[in-house]
């Protein structure tokens, strides 16, 4: 059974953008009602025409409907009043001041996290194609290699770099590479010392030290190519990265749905939306239709099925990948992907109502200290 308070944690997930806040902490949620698996919410938005309306109520429908137990959502937006507005400020004005950041990746940057059940599916190639795809339409992107000792970004992107820190912030920057902002432990380890140092630490340790120590700077998009499997990862990821949001890679057989569910329902149990499926290696060898029957079994959408292609491979181990081949299927099914994400979780986007009010209240601090 759903309750109010789960309901409530699950839209601790929603952000303001442009207040930096989400929308239970701002007050934006006037009230939660929950009746078997329909769970009604009323929203109070800042100004009734606000341009944000359309981004807030969809991560607000989209959190609540990845819950289990939950089969109908009913949303009811409605304006502020005066008064709320007042107490909204107040908390935006707080926010700005206390303005330290538990990581480094800026809460209005969108966090998609690439999972599946098991290694060999396609991760790390949906990963970077899906990166290098977003970067090529002119968005901010990065990539976060969090398959710790199974790194295999570096590769596919040609990158040979070491990651280098800041003499002064000590903070790593991220290595440019094909467009987009790479970190990987494939970027750190040169030696036997920094591997065995590496060795000891905790997967969810260094997934940490990734998202505070890393300089990612304004990012619409960061893609996280994720570990096979692993719960310990996940869960520390939707705690420092509450915006976090999953697609779930499968290939088309059977058995290969029955581990992807395992993950999209530990992702669910940590408030963590699914996003989409997509379905790797469609063709001959295993068949296709497996892809829609788990988007379906999850209630999302299918967001492409990429077929096998060997181009995939070469342009892995060359470090070009496809979606710069023309001529290949699999890198015009990745493009596909790629634009479907960004309708399905479009960039934040600032400047807008709210904004500009919490930049003017900062000014206003900054003036009076
Ligand atoms: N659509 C595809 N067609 C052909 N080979 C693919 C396809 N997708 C991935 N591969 C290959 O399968 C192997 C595993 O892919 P990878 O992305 O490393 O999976 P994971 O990160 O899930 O372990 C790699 O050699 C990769 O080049
Ligand atoms: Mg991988």
């Amino acid at each position: 059974m759903v309750t109010r308070d789960d309901v409530l944690k699950a839209l601790e997930g929603v952000q303001d953008p442009e207040l930096g806040g989400n929308v239970v902490e701002l007050g934006m949620i006037s009230h939660v009602r929950v009746d078997g698996s329909t769970v009604d919410v009323g929203l109070a938005l800042t100004v009734a025409e606000c341009p944000l309306r359309n981004q807030i109520e969809g991560d607000t429908l989209r959190r609540v409907r990845a819950m289990p137990g939950v089969d109908d959502v009913n949303l009811h937006t409605t304006a502020m009043t005066k008064k709320q507005r007042a107490n909204l400020m107040s908390v935006a004005r707080r926010k700005v001041r206390e303005n330290a950041e538990p990581t480094q990746v800026s809460p209005i940057t969108r966090v998609i996290a690439v999972s599946s059940g098991k290694g060999g599916v396609g991760k790390s190639s949906v990963s970077v194609n899906l990166a290098v795809a977003l970067a090529k339409e002119d968005f901010k992107v990065g990539l976060l290699d969090a398959d710790i000792w199974g790194f295999s970004t570096p590769r596919m992107l040609g990158a040979d770099d070491r990651l280098l820190a800041d003499d002064d912030t000590r903070l790593i920057h991220p290595l440019e590479v094909q467009g987009i902002k790479l970190v990987s432990t494939g970027l750190i380890i040169d030696s036997e010392e920094t591997a065995l140092m590496w060795r000891g630490l905790m997967l969810s340790k260094a997934l940490e030290q990734f998202l505070q120590q890393v300089s990612w700077g304004a990012l619409d998009y960061l893609i996280i190519d994720m570990p096979p499997g692993t719960g310990d990862i996940q869960m520390a990821l939707t705690r420092m990265l509450p915006q976090a949001e999953m697609i779930v890679v499968t290939t088309p057989q059977r058995a290969a749905q029955k581990v992807a569910i395992r993950v999209a329902d530990m992702a669910r149990r940590s408030h963590m939306p699914i996003v989409g499926v997509i379905e790797n290696m469609t063709g001959d060898v295993f068949g296709s239709g497996g892809g829609a029957e788990l988007a379906e079994e999850l209630g999302v959408p299918l967001m492409a099925s990429i077929p096998l292609d060997s181009a995939v491979v070469e342009g892995g181990d060359n470090g070009i990948p496809v979606v710069n081949q023309a001529e290949s299927g699999a890198g015009q099914a990745l493009l596909q992907a790629a634009d479907k994400l960004v309708t399905l979780v479009p960039p934040a986007e600032l400047e807008t109502c709210t904004g500009r009010i919490a930049k003017l209240l900062a000014a206003l601090d900054e003036g009076a200290a």
